[in-house]
């Protein structure tokens, strides 16, 4: 049965149920410090092949588990089981659309911000184009924020925790407060890291540069991908540091991740990129992109695991 949104059906706890009957203690650790780690998986509905493809799970569910390792919850769901209640859920409510679907391990129970768990789940499928405005943009205005990246010696951006989206908050606020779309950190050291949800790729001479992930950044799946698709186009890829002023003068620059997608900057701090527009390279990785993850290409087919039986 097909459910509305506002109706639809998550899984929560080990059952499959309407989303206004989910209910969290108030106590619990992930609602009191947000000790909770999460993946945004995307899928694709294929009208041609009428299958819904979730895009490169097991790297999804390997992420995760490494977010678990490092935050030290002590986790019951081993990646099939992860897995099957993936694709339960979605299955239940019958999509035929393209999903960010969210699935959180978190910190129930009465205990503090030390607590190992008890850890439960939830998995809640957000159909697209229901995902945050600047997501949606076809061009980004961005700037610089003055609040640096966190760190690998503070707090790793390489944990997909709740807790580290404070630190993409006070950007994407200081963004909008300054009338920007979003903004891009530089990291401590002064060097250009990642947008608050996404990675930052720019393209210099015909190549695709990308900070490395040692540079405080999540490791991205989408960062990977575009990688991979770049390489198999025969584009030049660089990860390397990136100097600020190098984002001024790039010829194209855009900001990828699983609700992003690919979406081109049109300007930094108000300089602007290339021609304003999105460019070539931009809009050539882009269409790739979207075939990959809809099951269309042969080569990344690997990566698209099909919901429907
Ligand atoms: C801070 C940050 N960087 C990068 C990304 C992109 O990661 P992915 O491509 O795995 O979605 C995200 C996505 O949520 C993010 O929050």
């Amino acid at each position: 049965m097909k459910y509305d949104i506002a109706n639809r059906r998550i899984w929560f706890k080990g059952e499959i149920i309407n989303v206004n009957d989910a209910k969290i203690n108030v106590l619990a650790p992930t609602a009191q410090f947000g000790l909770n780690v999460f993946e945004g998986i995307p899928c694709y509905w294929n009208e041609n092949t009428h299958q819904l493809y979730a895009f490169r799970l097991d790297d999804h569910y390997d992420r995760l588990l490494r977010s678990v390792k490092l935050i030290q919850m002590d986790c019951p769901y081993t990646k099939k089981d992860l897995k099957e209640a993936f694709i339960s859920v979605i299955r239940e409510n019958e999509y035929e659309e393209n999903l960010s679907v969210r699935q959180t391990l978190f910190v129930d129970g009465f205990g503090s911000w030390g607590s190992e768990g008890p850890v439960e789940m939830f998995i809640a499928p957000i159909p697209r184009g229901k995902t945050s405005a600047e997501y949606n943009k076809k061009g980004l205005n961005c700037c610089i924020t003055s609040w640096r990246r966190i760190s690998d010696e503070t707090l790793s951006p390489r944990i997909k925790c709740g807790a580290n989206y404070i630190n993409s908050r006070v950007g994407q606020r200081e963004a909008l407060r300054n009338g920007f779309d979003t903004c891009i950190f530089l990291n401590e050291a002064g060097k250009v890291s990642e947008g608050p949800g996404s990675c930052l790729f720019v393209i210099k001479d015909g190549s695709v540069v990308t900070p490395k992930l040692t540079d405080s950044v999540l490791e991205s799946i989408t960062r990977d991908s575009i990688i991979q698709i770049a390489e198999s186009k025969n584009i030049p890829v660089l990860e390397r540091t990136i100097d600020r002023t190098e984002l001024y003068t790039c010829d194209e620059a855009f900001l990828c991740g699983s609700a992003m997608e690919i979406t081109p900057i049109i300007s930094i701090d108000k300089y602007v990129i290339g021609n304003g527009e999105i460019g070539t390279i931009t809009e050539d990785l882009h269409h790739s992109y979207l075939d990959v993850v809809k099951g269309k290409c042969d080569r990344f087919k690997k990566w698209v695991t099909p919901i429907y039986a």
